[in-house]
């Protein structure tokens, strides 16, 4: 059976290629999740891609990944820097994560240097833009088949 990778995106990534493009790039979050379901298929892996603003629908979808999902990449926008609720539903996957994000937290505020996802990570693929995704779904499909 092949493999299911979660790619769960957080608030205001609906908005890509409109919201701050000399930041985020010109990539819609439709580019971005053409992206990842072509990488994927190359993989051999099928993907479930969604996006919420909402973080205990993000939650609710780490813990659906918990027992659907071979890995799980996740881009928790804003809420990577806040959200405790996210660290615990993270820390009870024992699936492999991959934490990505499209610009480079740690050269930007102060406020975005700490993460509560990359605590409860395999991996950070930050600054690449959407060629990111690509990165991370790589990751992630190589943890995945190690650990089965
Ligand atoms: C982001 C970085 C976060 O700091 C920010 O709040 C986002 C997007 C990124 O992909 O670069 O919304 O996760």
């Amino acid at each position: 059976m092949s493999l299911t990778i979660y790619c769960l995106n957080g608030p205001n990534l609906n908005l890509l290629g409109e919201r701050e493009p000399e930041i985020y790039g010109r990539d819609t979050l439709d580019d971005v999740r053409a992206l990842v379901e072509s990488r994927c298929s190359e993989g051999g892996a099928s993907v479930v891609f969604r996006q919420s603003n909402h973080e205990g629908e993000l939650v609710d979808w780490i813990q659906e990944a918990r027992t659907k999902g071979a890995a799980l990449i996740l881009n928790a926008g804003a809420y990577t820097h806040t959200s405790i609720a996210i660290h615990d539903a993270l820390k009870a996957l024992t699936i492999p994560v991959v934490e990505v994000h499209l610009s480079n937290p740690g050269n930007r505020e102060s406020f975005r240097r700490r993460s509560f996802v990359a605590p409860a990570a395999s991996g950070v693929i930050a600054g690449f833009g959407a060629y990111g995704y690509r990165l991370a779904v790589d990751a992630a499909i190589e943890l995945a088949n190690k650990r089965s």
